[in-house]
């Protein structure tokens, strides 16, 4: 999704500001640009694709400011083109603007534009806020961008250049995120604070304040009047990381998980999580939320149900007191998960956001909130975010005997790792790269794990994959199953046998071809091909049967020459609804 970055009082301004859109590229993205003031004016150079190309055209400028703001475009209003990339002039060049989120009401905030004699030259909302700004413009920077901020409905933080104040970077947000940075002698901004280097201290822009920016230091304000927001340090732990000699990010961080599964377990086994749970998440997060819902029920006995963020917001499941919203989210940020923990304060419930970003929006909107300590996640596609959820959940539900099986995850998972390394998970990512359709099923807590699979390899090799619930298979989409079609089927617990063996022989009556993700002989030997795990509790398998899924989705990208770390079309952190 899209990135932001400014600095003011940095040196080498074009090349500070490649470097941040460098950190921010883990986001999603499929233009880059920035903007400073040369000469008096305000100059904008622009990429289409990577932000290698960006940097071809930047390595040489050497303006005479030490101010400039840059930007990572995620396409929604227009295709990813030159002119819809940021950022955006003003008509007169008087206006630089970087811009986050969705201008809701943008079509009558175009006709306004266009009333008053300006053109817009892009397809996108955002242009129109550097339009918007020059045409109030009084010689009063902060009262123009007051005045914008009212006209603008929907989510936006945005970033600021104007010609008269060429060391100056104004900002204003709502429903964004955008975190102000000081260090020493300079000041930034961006949309995650991880992106900036050297500074001190962090202040996170709450929904309708303002800062302008000067290398001095940070002037904050809301509805006019100055303001003094908290400042937190800035913690180095949080830089990023690197690819430590692995093919991709997404293999690296395959194989962080067992650590990153012991250092969550041990962060958050005094954490409780009781009472009637709704977890709510989007993509990978909503299926750690399934993944766990048989554990929560067992453990609390008490009915707990997994809502996709987009739908608890439009749905009204869940009104009752008492109720506690688990909020999953890997980044913190996701736009319909942040909408969603309102709506769940809105209605009285308890929240309580499980993230792996820290100082992130959703621990803010939450009233409780744990971190996992999965470590920055770069890859889009999410492995150790996800795991890393699932164990967060299991430490905080779990006592006694099972809380040591919980303890004892990482060790399942470093097994099921070497099994996703053997010759059947090989075969098995050859034999899916060359299909056009492809089944997961599970049940149960494999139910998710299989739903997870198939986004896996929805995400990384493009194919259609469907998960389905094992249960399910035969009320409609067995009709789809033929010859060769592959079925991976996940099977962890042995209450199932039969019925896994049962819709195993269904299938392969069919033609269709059985891989089987399992520790169970019986369940082995009726699959065509079977990748065997290590055996471990049912209830918290899904960290352990969800490695092999991993690995396998990654070699067929790597056989199909996918870019495997930032796949077409998505974005890490989705900030808009
Ligand atoms: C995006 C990503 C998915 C991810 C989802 C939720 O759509 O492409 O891979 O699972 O967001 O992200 P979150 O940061 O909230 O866990």
């Amino acid at each position: 999704m899209c990135g932001i970055i400014g600095y003011t009082g940095k040196k080498n301004i074009a090349q500070e500001l490649v470097v941040g859109l460098e950190k921010l590229e883990y986001r999603g993205y499929d233009s880059a640009g920035i903007a400073y003031c040369e000469h008096g004016k305000l100059v904008a150079v622009k990429a289409v694709g990577r932000i290698s190309e960006l940097k071809k055209l930047t390595e040489v400028s050497r303006p005479d400011s030490a101010c400039g703001i840059g930007h990572t475009r995620w396409a929604t209003h227009g295709r990813p083109t030159l002119v819809n990339c940021h950022p955006h002039l003003s008509y007169g060049g008087k206006f630089a603007i970087v811009h986050n989120g969705i201008i809701e009401n943008c079509k009558q905030l175009r006709a306004f534009c266009e009333s008053r004699g300006v053109s817009p030259v892009s397809d996108t909302d955002s242009e129109l806020i550097a339009h918007l700004l020059e045409l109030c413009f009084d010689g009063d920077l902060r009262r123009a961008a007051d005045k914008v901020a009212e006209m603008l409905k929907g989510s936006f933080a945005v970033g600021v250049l104007c010609s008269c104040r060429p060391n100056e970077i104004y900002a204003f947000s709502s429903r964004s995120p955008l975190v102000i940075g000081e260090g020493k002698n300079f000041c930034a901004l961006a949309s995650d604070g991880n992106a900036l280097s050297g500074v001190d201290t962090l202040v996170f822009l709450k929904d309708g304040e303002s800062a302008l920016l000067r290398p001095s230091g940070a002037e904050y304000y809301r509805k006019g009047k100055r303001v003094n927001p908290p400042a937190a340090p800035f913690s180095s732990a949080s830089a990023l990381s690197v690819k430590d000699g692995f093919a991709h990010y997404m293999l690296k961080e395959m194989y962080e998980q067992p650590e990153a599964a012991a250092r969550t377990v041990a962060a958050l086994s005094d954490v409780r999580l009781r009472g009637a749970l709704t977890f709510i998440g989007c993509g990978s997060s909503y299926h750690a939320g399934l993944s766990v819902l048989p554990l929560a029920e067992h453990v609390l006995r008490k009915p707990s149900y997994a809502c996709l963020a987009g739908e608890f917001i439009c749905s009204e499941r869940v009104k009752r007191r008492g109720t506690t919203a688990v909020l999953l989210s890997q980044s913190g940020e996701t736009a319909d998960t942040v909408a969603a923990a309102l709506e769940a304060e809105r209605r009285a419930c308890r929240t309580f956001a499980i993230v792996n970003v820290p100082s992130s929006t959703l621990t803010r909107v939450c009233k409780r909130h744990a971190v996992t300590r999965a470590g920055p996640e770069i890859a889009v596609a999410t492995t150790k975010g996800f795991t890393s959820q699932v164990i967060a959940v299991a430490a905080m539900l779990t006592r006694g005997q099972t809380a040591d099986s919980v303890k004892r995850l990482p060790f399942a998972m470093e097994k099921a790792l070497a099994a996703a390394e053997t010759q059947e998970a090989e075969e098995a990512a050859r034999l899916l790269a060359i299909s056009p359709d492809v089944f997961f099923i599970g049940r149960k807590a494999d139910y998710g794990v299989a739903l997870e699979g198939a986004l896996k390899l929805k995400e990384i090799t493009y194919i259609n994959a469907l998960g389905i619930s094992s249960g399910e298979l035969k009320h409609g989409s067995i009709s789809l199953i033929s010859d060769g079609t592959p079925v991976v089927v996940v099977h962890t617990d042995p209450s199932l046998r039969e019925k896994t063996l049962l819709t195993i022989s269904s299938v392969r009556a069919r033609g269709g071809f059985v891989i089987g993700i399992t520790d169970d002989s019986d369940v082995c030997a009726a699959s065509d091909l079977a990748v065997r795990i290590p055996h471990c509790d049912p209830f918290l398998s899904p960290a352990v049967s969800v490695l092999p899924l991993q690995s396998i989705a990654y070699r067929a990208a790597v056989l199909l020459g996918r870019d495997v770390d930032k796949p077409r079309n998505l974005a890490k952190s989705v900030t808009v609804e």
